[in-house]
């Protein structure tokens, strides 16, 4: 079936902010990871069943440095340190796909910065 998106402005945040500086996303914005270890964004996501799924982290990096992120699913880390290598530059966003073990209905999903640059910066996960 169609992927559904969950734009990471209306996720929850702790340590980032919401921010348009940048061209090309998706929604009214994206999240500006602050550049510290252990920033994150938690998505509540719906599986219509158990069972693996492929989550597309829409995301950019201007920098030169990969800026890797845990990937947690209800809680355990389910996905550790994804890599999210450069992109072009700030405006230029690319697509990072990750197999995920859900549960049916609701499931938290948590992209947790592992280093202290920080995450990159996060348009929204699809599934
Ligand atoms: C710049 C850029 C931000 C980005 C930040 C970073 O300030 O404008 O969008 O999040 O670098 O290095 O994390
Ligand atoms: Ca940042």
């Amino acid at each position: 079936s169609a992927a559904t998106d969950y734009q990471a402005e209306d996720a929850r945040i702790s340590q980032g902010t919401v921010a348009t500086n940048h061209t090309g996303y998706t929604g009214s914005g994206f999240v500006d990871y602050t550049n510290v270890k252990g920033s994150y964004v938690e998505f509540t996501v719906d599986a219509a069943f158990a069972g693996t799924a492929s989550v597309a982290l829409r995301y950019a990096n201007g920098t030169a440095t990969d800026r890797p992120m845990d990937l947690s699913v209800n809680g355990a880390v389910a996905a550790p340190a994804v890599s999210f290598p450069a992109t072009a530059d700030w405006n230029t966003w690319a697509t990072k796909a990750v197999n995920v073990t859900l549960k049916a209905g609701t499931n938290t999903l948590r992209a947790t910065a592992t280093t202290d640059n920080g995450g990159p910066n996060l348009d929204r996960v699809s599934l």
